[in-house]
Parts: C-alpha cells; sequence; structure tokens
C-alpha cells in the first residue's frame, strides 16, 4: 500500500517535472496553466472572482439563477451533472437550488484537497445529492464512474473553455460528449469578444490579485520541483491579442537570470516572457460553429447585458 502511495506521488511530481521542464525549453517559454491551483492558488482565484474588474464571474453568477429556472422546465429527471474544473463549488449551488432533478454531482478538480473540503460542506447543505468529487486532471481522458440510467449533463461554467486553444476545446468538448453518453446536455459558460480595455482590466485588477495569481505557479514550482525561481524578479503581463481573440498572461524576467529546477538550469533574458495562460473570447455564432464541429447542437442561449457573457445549453446530436 505504502508503495503505491509513494509511487503514485512520484509519477505525479515527474509528469509535473517534464511538463515544466518541456515548456521552458520552447524558444517561447511557456508553462501549462494547471499548475496555477495549488491550494494557494485556488484561493487567490476565488479573490479573483470577487473582484469589481473581473466581471466575467460575477456575470455568469448573476445569469445562474434564471438559467437553472429555465433548466428546471427542459431537463430530464434524474439527472447526473458532471462538472469540469469545479474548484469551490459555488456555481453548483445556483443549479441544485432551483433543479430537484439532479440526483448526482460528480465535481472534477486538480486541487484535491481543496476540492474535498468543498464538497463536504456541498453535502451539508444538499444532504439529498449524492456528490463524489473526482482529483483529476479534468484535460486529460477520465474514466467517469458508470452510467445508472440517469441522464447527464455537463457543466463548464466560467469561460475555462477559452483557456484551451481553439483546436483543443473542440477536442475536449467531443471527448465530453462520447463519455457522457447518450442524450448528453452540457451548459457551458463562454466569455465573449467585447472593447479590449474592458477586458484588459479584467486581468490587470487594481489590487494585484491577478498578478500574485500568475506568480504563484512559479512559488509551486519551486515547491514541488526543487526550484529557486526569484519571485521578486518576474512580473505579471496580460493583453489583448485581438488577432489571436484572447487575453495573454505572461511572467516577464525582470532582468538576466539562470533558474533551477532540480539539475537542470534555464536562462532567461532580460524582458524575456513565459507565456502562463490564454483566454479566448468567442462571439456566440463562433462558438457555436465550435460546438457543433465538435457534435454538439445548440438548445438555448442566455446573454446577459450587452453581449457580456454567454451561457448555452447543448445536446449532443445523435448520430
Ligand atoms: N477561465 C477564466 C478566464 O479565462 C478564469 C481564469 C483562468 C482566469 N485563468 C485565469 C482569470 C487567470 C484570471 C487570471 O477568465
Amino acid at each position: 500500500m505504502q508503495q503505491n502511495v509513494v509511487s503514485d506521488t512520484s509519477r505525479a511530481r515527474s509528469a509535473f517535472e517534464q511538463d515544466v521542464v518541456s515548456g521552458l525549453k520552447q524558444s517561447q517559454k511557456s508553462l501549462p496553466a494547471k499548475y496555477f491551483y495549488d491550494t494557494y492558488g485556488s484561493a487567490l482565484f476565488d479573490q479573483i472572482c470577487e473582484l469589481e474588474e473581473y466581471y466575467p464571474y460575477r456575470t455568469e453568477l448573476a445569469m445562474l439563477p434564471s438559467v437553472a429556472q429555465d433548466l428546471s422546465h427542459i431537463v430530464p429527471e434524474p439527472l447526473d451533472v458532471v462538472e469540469y474544473g469545479a474548484g469551490s463549488l459555488v456555481k453548483i449551488r445556483l443549479l441544485l437550488r432551483h433543479m430537484s432533478q439532479i440526483e448526482r454531482f460528480i465535481p472534477i478538480d486538480i486541487a484535491g484537497e481543496h476540492l474535498e473540503n468543498a464538497a463536504d460542506d456541498l453535502r451539508q447543505e444538499f444532504p439529498k445529492v449524492t456528490v463524489e468529487p473526482m482529483a483529476a486532471d479534468f484535460t486529460a481522458e477520465l474514466n467517469m464512474p458508470g452510467l445508472n440510467g440517469a441522464k447527464r449533463m455537463a457543466f463548464f461554467p466560467g469561460s475555462t473553455i477559452g483557456n484551451f486553444s481553439p483546436q483543443f476545446a473542440q477536442t475536449f468538448l467531443q471527448r465530453v460528449r462520447s463519455s457522457l453518453g447518450p442524450g448528453a446536455l452540457l451548459l457551458i459558460g463562454v466569455d465573449t469578444k467585447k472593447s479590449a480595455n474592458m477586458l484588459h482590466k479584467a486581468y490587470n485588477d487594481s489590487e494585484g490579485v491577478t498578478r500574485k495569481f500568475n506568480l504563484n505557479i512559479l512559488t509551486h514550482i519551486n515547491r514541488e520541483l526543487d526550484a529557486d525561481f526569484d519571485t521578486e524578479y518576474f512580473d505579471h503581463y496580460a493583453f489583448y491579442n485581438p488577432t489571436e481573440g484572447r487575453i495573454e498572461m505572461h511572467l516577464i524576467s525582470q532582468k538576466a537570470q539562470t533558474v533551477s529546477i532540480g539539475d537542470q538550469r534555464f536562462y532567461f533574458d532580460s524582458g524575456e516572457s513565459i507565456h502562463t495562460e490564454n483566454s479566448h473570447k468567442y462571439t456566440p455564432e463562433q462558438f457555436l460553429q465550435l460546438a457543433q464541429g465538435a457534435g454538439w447542437r445548440s438548445v438555448r442561449k442566455w446573454v446577459a447585458g450587452e453581449q457580456l457573457f454567454t451561457v448555452f445549453l447543448l445536446r449532443a446530436s445523435e448520430d
């Protein structure tokens, strides 16, 4: 038993190390965004969501009660909900409050401890719902717990789909469709294209929380992989790239420096960037085209304000 625990941990560590090392060996250095989310990173992310400037979170949250009410008239009973990147389990509460159909809830998140704690609180609040958390990287292919005759709805809020390349977004949506089985539904939140200025502010908040969040990926690497990034000498840089239709987040080296990870060394020029995250923005037409290419058909669309944020209900097309 003990042996298994040790080898699982070292396997996870070596995957982490391989991801980091291969990202830093590219000419445009990059790091996989999933490593933002250690326990502190997950807490910082929750703080980002509280920021006035970060409109996507509060806008989607404000939409969900009426989305849930509409859904309660449309979706079958019983319903299993699978949430990808479930985080602190705030949004599912808004569905659970209005949708008595939901019998089982499977939240998936890479931050296992954070997720288990959140799942315990949720069980207390909704004792009738079976909560089965899965600590996993939801971008990998997953073995979902068996179907029990209930219909399934995937829940993918927060415009996390935008953090994938459009190509991987399509692959991911295809996978969700095949893993959830026939008749599956997908409720997905997607951030829209809008003024570059408003987008810029959302990812460059005045309190510097997004900056801390971005830098925390280096602290996470230092702790887990015996590395020596000096976070004093990297800075947060986020901007809207209108050609790609995405926010890009980078960490910029503030001087020429060398960083060690285990026994490997990486050189950074002054001003050189590590690309840490993208957040693609889609017009409703662009998103629906992408989803259709992955075998989903539009059932309903909700739009906040003047196209500030969109939520779609999709159904797996029969074929
Ligand atoms: N998916 C959301 C977005 O792109 C949340 C998010 C992911 C985020 N990574 C982030 C927000 C980094 C701020 C900074 O907006």
